[in-house]
C-alpha cells in the first residue's frame, strides 16, 4: 500500500479478519489499517460486510480468524466496553438509546457527573451543551430522547462518542439521517478530529462525502476487499465499479411527470410540530418535501398516515374528505407510509423477511384470511430479486440482515400495496448506489401508472432530480413551493431557512 503523505503512524491495524454467521460468510481475510489524522472510508454494497468489520474492531462481535493491533500492541476485545476503554469510539448505524431518559443522560451514559452520590445536573446539562456545540448542535439537554427526531438522535449519538477521548473514531453512516447543514457541521468536526491526530474510519453510501473527507478508500464486496483507492485521485466511476462490479449508467431515471389531477389534498394540518400545513399532491407526480432539522417535514408523513395525533385539519383523497384515525384507515384509503426509523416503526425485527413484507398487505386486505404458501413465496421472491435484497432466504429473520437490506424490506412492504398515495420518509437512507437507482426506477414507474409519490428527503440530489414539484418546510409551516425543473440547492435552502 502506498504510504499516506502527511498521515502519522498506524494506530489501528486489522489483519486477516474472517467472520461467518449461519449461512453467511460475512468477511474473508480482510486487512485494514488506519493512521493518525487519517480518514479511511469503508465502502461497499448493502450486506458487503462493513458494519460487521467495525463491530469486530469495537468488541461487539468476536472474530473467527485474524488479529487486531492498537498502537502496535495486539488486542482482543471481548466486550464493547473494553474497546471503548482502549480509546475506540464508535457510532453505530443503528441508533441505541433509552427513550425515556434525557438527552444529557444519554450523552453521559454510564459516566454521569456526580456530586458525591447525587447527579450533578447543572454540570451534566452544561457539559452536554458544550459537547453538542462542538458539532454545531443545539438541543435542549433536558428533553427526553424519545421526543427527538431521527436526525437529533443521530447527532446525540455522535456527541456521546466524542464525550470520551478517542484514538480511533469509527462512524457507520453517521449522516444517513442528517441534512446538508448538519452534515457540514459534522465534517467541520471531523476536520478538527483529524488535526488532533485521531484516526477515523468512515462508512457511507454517499460518494460525495467520501470525496470530501476521505484520504483513502477501502472497498468491500461480499466480505472481501476488492479495492484500495486514493480518495484524491479515484473517480466516481472507479469507486462504483469496484463496489458493484459493473458500471452504473442511469442513476436518476426520471421521466417528467404528467400529473392528472389531485390525488391527496391536505388542509390546515396542525399538531405539535405542524402549523396549518396545506398542500395538494397530484396523481402521476413525485412531490418532494424538504426541511431542515425541526421544520416539521419529519412529522408530516406520520401525521397524514394517522400514526400521530392531529389537532386539526382535513385530508381529501381523490376529491373526497376522509377520516384517518390510524394507519389502518390510511391503508384502506390507499395511503401507505414508509417511515424513516425502520427499526422501531417499520419492521418486526424478530420476524422473517416474508412476514414483514406481507404484513401491510394482510392488514389492508383483512378479509383475506387464508394463507397460501405459493402466493406468499412469490411476492417475497419477487422483491428479493427486484431490490437485490441480500438474505439467505425469505425465511431469514430481518434482524440478521444488514441495515440497507432491512430498509429494502420496509420499502417492498409498501411497494407491494401499490397505494394511490405513497409517502416515503428518507426512502434511500442507507441504501447502496446500485439499489438506489433501482428504487428510483420503481418510484418513477409508480408515477407513470398515475400514482402519487410524496418523497420526504434530506438528500439534495435526490430531491432535485427525482421530484416534479418541491415543498419546502420551515418552522412547522410551508416555506415555499418550487417546480423541481431548474431549481437549485440555493433555491431550496432559501425557503428552508425561512428567507
Ligand atoms: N448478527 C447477524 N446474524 C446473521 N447474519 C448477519 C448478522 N450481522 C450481519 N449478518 C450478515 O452479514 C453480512 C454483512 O452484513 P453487514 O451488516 O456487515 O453489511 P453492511 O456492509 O454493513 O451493509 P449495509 O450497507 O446494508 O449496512 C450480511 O449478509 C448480513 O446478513
Ligand atoms: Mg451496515
Amino acid at each position: 500500500m502506498a504510504p499516506n503523505q502527511g498521515a502519522g503512524e498506524v494506530v489501528l491495524r486489522a489483519t486477516g479478519i474472517s467472520k461467518g454467521f449461519p449461512g453467511v460468510k460475512a468477511l474473508t481475510d480482510v486487512d485494514l489499517e488506519v493512521r493518525r489524522g487519517e480518514v479511511v472510508a469503508l465502502l461497499g454494497e448493502n450486506g458487503a460486510g462493513k458494519s460487521t468489520l467495525i463491530k469486530i474492531l469495537s468488541g461487539v462481535y468476536s472474530l473467527d480468524k485474524g488479529e487486531i493491533e492498537l498502537e502496535g500492541k495486539r488486542v482482543k476485545f471481548d466486550l464493547p466496553s473494553e474497546a471503548k476503554a482502549a480509546g475506540i469510539g464508535i457510532i453505530h448505524q443503528e441508533l441505541n438509546y433509552v427513550a425515556t431518559v434525557s438527552v444529557a443522560e444519554n450523552i453521559y451514559m454510564g459516566d454521569i457527573p456526580k456530586k458525591g452520590l447525587v447527579i450533578d445536573y447543572r454540570r451534566m446539562y452544561r457539559g452536554a451543551r458544550e459537547i453538542m456545540a462542538k458539532i454545531g448542535v443545539d438541543i435542549d439537554p433536558k428533553m427526553p430522547i424519545g421526543r427527538c427526531t431521527v436526525a437529533q438522535k443521530q447527532l446525540i449519538e455522535i456527541a456521546k462518542v466524542i464525550a470520551n477521548d478517542v484514538k480511533v473514531l469509527i462512524m457507520d453512516e453517521p449522516t444517513s439521517a442528517l441534512n446538508d447543514v448538519e452534515t457540514e457541521n459534522l465534517f467541520r468536526f471531523i476536520g478538527q478530529a483529524k488535526s488532533m491526530g485521531i484516526a477515523i474510519i468512515y462508512i457511507s453510501h454517499k460518494l460525495d462525502e467520501i470525496f470530501r473527507i476521505a484520504d483513502r478508500v477501502v472497498v468491500l464486496r461480499d466480505g472481501c476487499v476488492t479495492g484500495r483507492l486514493d480518495a484524491k485521485t479515484a473517480t466516481r466511476e472507479a469507486l462504483i465499479r469496484t463496489m458493484v462490479g459493473r458500471d452504473l449508467t442511469d442513476m436518476y431515471p426520471k421521466t417528467p411527470g404528467a400529473p392528472k389531477g389531485v390525488a391527496i389534498e391536505v388542509r390546515d394540518l396542525t399538531n405539535d410540530a405542524l402549523f396549518g400545513v396545506s398542500f395538494a399532491a397530484r396523481k402521476g407526480e413525485i412531490f418532494g418535501v424538504y426541511g431542515l432539522l425541526g421544520s416539521g417535514h419529519q412529522d408530516l408523513g406520520a401525521a397524514i398516515f394517522g400514526q400521530t395525533i392531529v389537532r386539526s385539519g382535513e385530508i381529501w383523497i381523490d376529491g373526497k374528505r376522509v377520516k384517518i384515525n390510524d394507519p389502518l384507515d390510511a391503508l384502506k384509503n390507499g395511503v401507505a407510509y414508509v417511515p424513516a426509523e425502520r427499526k422501531t416503526e417499520g419492521l418486526v425485527l424478530n420476524n422473517t423477511v416474508r412476514v414483514n413484507m406481507l404484513s401491510a398487505f394482510y392488514a389492508k386486505n383483512s378479509r383475506r384470511r387464508f394463507t397460501n404458501k405459493r402466493f406468499e413465496a412469490g411476492i417475497t421472491d419477487k422483491w428479493i430479486k427486484n431490490l437485490s435484497i441480500k438474505t439467505p432466504s425469505g425465511e431469514t429473520r430481518v434482524e440478521s440482515l444488514s441495515g440497507g437490506n432491512q430498509q429494502k424490506v420496509v420499502l417492498s412492504k409498501c411497494l407491494e400495496l401499490e397505494p394511490e398515495v405513497m409517502i416515503l420518509n428518507e426512502p434511500t437512507r442507507g441504501i447502496d448506489v446500485g439499489a438506489k437507482a433501482e428504487i428510483y426506477r420503481i418510484l418513477d414507474d409508480l408515477c407513470r401508472k398515475g400514482k402519487c409519490v410524496i418523497m420526504i428527503t434530506s438528500e439534495m440530489p435526490e430531491l432535485l432530480t427525482m421530484s416534479d414539484r418541491i415543498m419546502v418546510m420551515h418552522a412547522g409551516r410551508i416555506g415555499g413551493f418550487l417546480e423541481a425543473r431548474g431549481a437549485t440547492q440555493e433555491d431550496v435552502l432559501k425557503y428552508a431557512i425561512g428567507g
